[in-house]
This record gives structure tokens, C-alpha cells and sequence, in this order.
């Protein structure tokens, strides 16, 4: 295995709270790995400790052999990590293009229109374009965060819950365009639906309390006693158990 991505002994603590225990984790070059947990597990703990916008309490965390400890996230984001958020960060405002085009222009792209226009293709976002963000229908909002986290051009993009609040027959779709969009960038995102973890994810990581339980393929994770009680609960049917999967 050729990590891009590596954590080493993270540990995060808020006062009492432990969002992270000791964690070791090597992520593959140009895979798609999904991270999953109750709320409070410490997922988007760990994303913000990539990206910079946490410090880990102690421990490291390696981009392509470089330790990204002490780095702001603009610093972060220029080596190539970027992000989406839980809450899309649009400008409600301005239309698709000109939300796009704003990302682009912060990123310092010489070619603002082109890379805009090959964007749209690129996320099948063109018949939008001149809408309003705010107006746009969850699934398409989401779609343009996606799209606003390339700009930079990234080799790690993270996603923090990429289909929360979108209709649960819009989300395969959702995740068709956003995982074709995005190929040959190595992919780490945080999700709810286990339906859609077992479509789209190679390996799954499982966290309990900070701590990771389970890690592997999904068929094998989402069918462990420990993730069944502690992330997917005795209440709801696992995943596998849903032909679509
Ligand atoms: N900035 C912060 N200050 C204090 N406590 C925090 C902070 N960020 C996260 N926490 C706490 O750390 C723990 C992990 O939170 P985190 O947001 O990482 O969970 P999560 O797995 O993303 O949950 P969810 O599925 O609800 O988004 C929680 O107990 C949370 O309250
Ligand atoms: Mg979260």
C-alpha cells in the first residue's frame, strides 16, 4: 500500500470529551473510503484535524509523507486537501456560475471561465447555472459544493455527510454524479446511509467515541456486532439486508 493519507496515534480531547482516540489510519491513493459513527463519534472531528481547521491534541497526520501538523488550512488546502462541509457553504445570492466563479477566483485561477464552464460539465450543473443557490433543490446545492471543493484542483477530497438532507431516491443519483465527477482523487467521506456506504465506499471506517471499531470492506464492517450495535443500531435493518445494496 502507497498511503496518501496517514494518521498516527491522533488523539483529540475538548475538555471531558475524547473525539479522538488514538487513531491509526492509512488511507490508499485513489481510493473511496467512507467514515461512519452515531453523532458525536468524531467524524467531522477528524476531517477538521486533516484539514487543519483542528489541531490534534497529540499524535500526526501525513499528506503524501508530510507531516500537516501546526498548518493552517489555507496552507492545507494549497498542498491538496479540500473539503466539503455538513452545511453547504454557497452564497445564496449569487447563481451557480457566479458561486463557482468566486471559488475560482479565490483559488487564483488564470482561466476563471473556462474552469467554471468545465466545472458545470463536469457536474451536469450547466442546465442550473444562471439559478440562485439559495433556490437550487438539495440534491443540485449539494452537487455545487462538490464542485465548489475542486476548485483547487485537490488529490483528497473530504466530504462531510455529501447526502444529508436530500431525498432519499435523489441519493444514488446524487452520488453517481459526484463519484464520476471525481475521479482519480482519493475520496474520504462521512455517511449516514448505509445503503449508500456499501454502493460506494471500498473500505469502511467505523467510529465509536473517538475510537475506530471496526475498518474493511464494507460487506464485512457492516455486518460486524460492533458496528450493528454501536453505529447502526439494533432498531434499524443493516444494510445488507436491502437488495439495493
Ligand atoms: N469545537 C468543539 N468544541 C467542543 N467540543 C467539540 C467540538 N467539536 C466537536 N466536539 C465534540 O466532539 C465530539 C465529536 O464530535 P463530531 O462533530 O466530530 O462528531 P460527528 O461524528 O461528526 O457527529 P455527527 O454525526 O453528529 O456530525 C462530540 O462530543 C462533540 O460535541
Ligand atoms: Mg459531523
Amino acid at each position: 500500500m502507497n498511503p496518501i493519507l496517514v494518521a498516527e496515534r491522533v488523539n483529540k480531547t475538548f475538555g471531558a470529551v475524547v473525539a479522538a482516540a488514538d487513531i491509526d489510519l492509512a488511507i490508499e491513493r485513489d481510493s473511496v473510503v467512507s467514515l461512519i459513527g452515531a453523532n458525536g463519534a468524531g467524524k467531522t472531528t477528524f476531517l477538521n484535524m486533516i484539514t487543519g481547521y483542528l489541531q490534534p491534541s497529540s499524535g500526526r497526520i501525513r499528506f503524501d509523507g508530510r507531516d500537516l501538523t501546526g498548518l493552517a488550512p489555507r496552507q492545507v488546502t494549497r498542498l491538496g486537501i479540500s473539503r466539503s462541509f455538513q452545511a453547504p457553504q454557497l452564497l445564496g445570492t449569487l447563481s451557480v456560475r457566479d458561486n463557482l466563479r468566486v471559488a475560482e477566483g479565490i483559488a487564483g485561477s488564470r482561466e476563471v471561465e473556462a474552469a467554471t464552464d468545465a466545472l458545470l460539465a463536469r457536474f451536469a450543473l450547466a442546465p442550473y447555472a444562471d439559478r440562485a443557490a439559495a433556490l437550487l433543490p438539495e440534491g443540485v446545492r449539494k452537487l455545487l459544493d462538490v464542485a465548489m471543493a475542486l476548485v483547487t484542483r485537490p488529490r483528497v477530497l473530504l466530504l462531510d455527510e455529501p447526502t444529508s438532507g436530500v431525498a432519499a431516491d435523489e441519493k444514488f443519483d446524487l452520488m453517481d454524479r459526484v463519484m464520476s465527477a471525481v475521479q482519480g482523487v482519493t475520496v474520504l467521506f462521512v455517511e449516514h446511509d448505509m445503503d449508500i456506504v456499501a454502493r460506494y465506499s471500498q473500505r469502511v471506517i467505523a467510529f465509536y467515541d473517538g475510537r475506530v471499531i471496526a475498518d474493511g470492506a464494507p460487506a464485512a464492517v457492516l455486518a460486524s456486532d460492533s458496528v450493528r450495535r454501536y453505529v447502526i443500531g439494533e432498531s434499524i435493518e443493516p444494510a445488507r439486508e436491502h437488495a439495493a445494496a
